[in-house]
């Protein structure tokens, strides 16, 4: 069965939105699904945000790419408003940069910890912080790519699954405080998406040991596509989930329904 069908509805017209993480994997796909929909879209991201949108602009997409560092608070401020004001008030923000540290947590470094819970979690605090004044005057929408991970434990990734824990619980402490100003904000909670992130994870496993791997654990038998994340992440952000707030979905096949 192939992708949904991109560009088919136009939720995002009129529209500006910033993908943070945009340059790779599921922020790449959500910039194009969102600029796909109509959305003006500016990319931001540690690399090859530039490129990014050079490859969409050549698609007839709406995207401008900036280089932004999240760890940087002074920069991720400097980044959002520069977007505003070069593209207007932000409508959609869309928080996808993230980094997976491995290690258990007694061989843990501090700095790691740190560094992760900077790029997963401070980062989004960092960007709700620039863009929430203005939507509390106008509305908006903002979408934050948590994970499974946030939602369940397990080995070797202390800080990635806890720092993902807090991007859940920081969206619903957002979408309480800001519904009555009509800002809505939620996370996705992504399963196996084969963007390369997980690289680390699976180490010298084969692409054939992973998939038999995923097929003997995910109910759908397959991992999931940036472009069904993608698809998510631009419902949760149009108006079609208008009644949408504090949610955690996820988005996985099926996998944490089975423990
Ligand atoms: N791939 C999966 O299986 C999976 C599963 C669950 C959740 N996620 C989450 O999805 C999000 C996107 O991951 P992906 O799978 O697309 O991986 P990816 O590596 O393709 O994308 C991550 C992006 O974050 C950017 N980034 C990292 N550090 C940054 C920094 N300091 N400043 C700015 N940008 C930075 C990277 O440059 C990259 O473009 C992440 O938050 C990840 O935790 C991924």
């Amino acid at each position: 069965m192939s992708g949904p069908a991109v560009g088919v509805c136009r939720r995002f017209e009129g529209r500006v939105a910033v993908v943070v993480g945009g340059g790779h994997g599921i922020g790449l796909a959500t910039a194009r699904r969102l600029a796909a929909e109509g959305a003006r879209v500016t990319v931001l991201d540690l690399r090859e945000a530039e490129q990014a949108a050079a490859g969409l602009a050549a698609d007839g997409l709406a995207v401008t790419g900036r280089e932004l560092d999240v760890t940087r608070p002074d920069a991720v401020r400097d980044r959002l408003a520069e977007v505003r004001d070069a593209a207007g008030e932000i409508d959609v923000l869309v928080n996808s940069a993230g980094r997976l540290a491995l290690a258990d947590p007694v061989a843990l470094e501090l700095d790691d910890w740190r560094h992760t819970f900077a790029v997963n979690l401070d980062a989004v605090l960092l960007a709700a912080q620039a863009v929430l004044p203005a939507m509390i005057d106008r509305g908006g929408s903002i979408v934050s790519v948590a994970s499974i991970g946030g939602l369940r434990g397990g080995p070797g990734t202390p800080a990635y699954n806890a720092s993902k824990a807090a991007v859940v619980n920081l969206t619903r402490s957002m979408a309480a405080e800001y519904g009555r100003h009509g800002v809505r904000v939620n996370s996705v909670c992504p399963g196996w998406v084969p963007t390369g992130f997980n690289d680390p994870l699976t180490g010298t496993m084969t692409d054939a040991q992973v998939e038999q791997l995923v097929r003997s654990r995910v109910p759908l038998g397959r991992q999931g596509t940036a472009e069904e994340i993608a698809a998510t992440i631009a419902f949760l952000a149009s108006d079609d989930a208008a009644y949408v707030t504090g949610h955690a979905l996820v988005v996985d096949g099926g996998l944490t329904a089975t423990f």
